[in-house]
């Protein structure tokens, strides 16, 4: 047993109460959830646990804001390493967020022998390889649910729950901000802007929202699930990332017209030996389970060669929702520590002789439907231009609807495909682009039609 896992006990009338101190970096919205769900369930907690989890010192740079709770005296810190030097907390809560500072905060407490729990998706995504090779060998455990969904237990699912499967795919809604975005955008033709805002009032946008809207938090959050799914270490530079700045009303009406809904996706699948990796605006049939998930909600939908598909949903962002998550991985380390267990579970849920390499299928090669709305001029021969184009590079047209007739002016043209190689119709919209009678850079969307049933 490491000096960071003594167990401190106080007299309670009769019994003995084992206590397990925890410290926390960072003392934003989540910490502060974080001290709320630990006083607020602490009762269910200790039921639980058979012991006190007890929040000893709490580092942030800001120690004077009100953040509507209440610490006994002594308790904030401006110092990070104090919380890491004192032998009598056990396991460190890193919500710092980012890959610099944090990184140091984890692997110093790593290496003083103490057990980290973690939200921080751009670091694991990034560094996670590295952090997780020192825990393995300082044998330590290392929690990060609240990395990817928020609330949802889907780490916990891959690691434990789905272990005995194969994982062939995911399809993840996991950004609650863009997804708060999207729907509000489809439900209530909210501007992108001021939606946005609304989203970050509510606390669920990243410090630097562009993460949020050009789906680099769902990239980071994706990189984790393949590698809990598939053993390997995979990270942003892998995945194939796309955003929903670009996404307005006209498209969003016009997928409605067609039966689908627009949703930021996450996406993977292990198809021959290949995985795809790629997280861009996805059109999904509207009866779908995933078309159906709004506002901060999260869901992953999930296809194991054993269980066949599971869906998980929820808070996928949002103060409590992560605390939930963050004080979930206390008691399962706290759970270990009690019976002597720590590293019972690797990192990734596969042992670290297992942990390979993976082939990323580019998305060139990629076959697929898609969507593809043109502003054209409004005159006889211009569709027999487009699908001739089309024509001549293998794309099969499957409807085309063409709105809004302006005599001598422009109309939006939309088409869509049958599966088409993703590199013929790429270089298709490029030559396409440059005729006379588009008047706009082309837009198009990638249509998921059987998710789940793809292999
Ligand atoms: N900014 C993230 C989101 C927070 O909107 O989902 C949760 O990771």
């Amino acid at each position: 047993m490491t000096i960071a896992e003594k167990e401190y006990a106080r007299t309670e009338g009769m019994k003995t109460v084992k206590r397990i101190n925890v410290g926390l970096i960072g003392f934003g919205t989540v910490g502060t959830g974080v001290v709320r769900v630990l006083k607020e369930n602490a009762s269910v907690i200790k039921d639980k646990l058979g012991c006190e989890l007890v929040l000893k010192r709490i580092a942030d740079r800001d120690t004077t804001r009100d953040r509507g709770v209440k610490l006994d005296e002594g308790v904030l810190t401006t110092d990070a390493m104090d919380l890491i030097n004192d032998p009598e907390i056990s396991i460190i809560i890193e919500l710092v967020g980012g890959t610099g500072i944090a990184k140091d905060f984890i692997m110093d407490a790593i290496g003083s022998g103490k057990h980290v729990v973690t939200a921080n998706k751009a670091l694991l995504s990034t560094h996670g390889k590295e952090i997780f090779k020192k825990a393995s060998e300082k044998g330590v455990d290392i929690g990060f649910e609240a990395s990817v969904g928020g609330g949802i237990p889907v780490i916990k699912a891959l690691r434990e729950g789905l272990a005995a499967n194969r994982i062939e795919s995911i399809y993840g809604i996991i950004n609650g901000t863009a997804n708060y975005i999207l729907s509000k955008m489809t439900n209530e033709g909210g501007k992108f802007e001021d939606v946005l805002r609304r989203a970050q009032e509510k606390g669920y946008a990243e410090a630097d929202p562009t993460y949020d809207v050009e789906g680099i938090d769902t990239a980071h959050k994706l990189a984790i699930l393949i590698n809990l799914a598939f053993g390997t270490y995979i990270g942003l530079k892998d995945i194939y990332t796309e955003g929903i700045s670009r996404i307005n009303q006209l498209d969003i009406k016009f997928a409605k017209e067609f039966g689908y809904r627009i949703k930021l996706l996450a996406i993977t699948k292990s198809i021959d030996g290949r995985v795809e990796a790629r997280v861009h605006p996805t059109m999904i049939p509207a009866n779908h389970p995933l078309a159906n998930i709004d506002g901060a909600f999260n869901g992953i939908y999930l296809k194991g060669n054993a269980v066949g598909p599971v869906m998980l949903y929820g808070m996928g962002a949002g103060m409590m929702p992560t605390a939930s998550a963050v004080v979930a991985d206390l008691m399962d380390i706290a759970r270990n520590i009690n019976t002597g267990a720590a590293h019972r579970i690797p990192a990734l849920s596969y042992s670290d002789s297992a942990v390979r390499e993976v082939t990323i299928k580019e998305t060139d090669s990629l076959e697929i439907p898609y969507y593809m709305r043109f502003l054209a001029a409004d005159k006889p021969g211009v569709l027999s231009n487009i699908s001739g184009v089309l024509g001549r590079h293998n794309i099969s047209i499957s409807s085309v609807i063409q709105r809004d007739r302006k005599i001598g002016g422009s109309v939006a043209l939309v088409i869509l495909t049958h599966h088409a190689v993703e590199k013929e119709l790429m270089a298709a919209l490029a030559e396409i682009e440059q005729m006379d009678t588009i008047h706009e850079k082309p837009v198009y969307i990638r249509i998921e039609e059987n998710l789940g049933a793809a292999n």
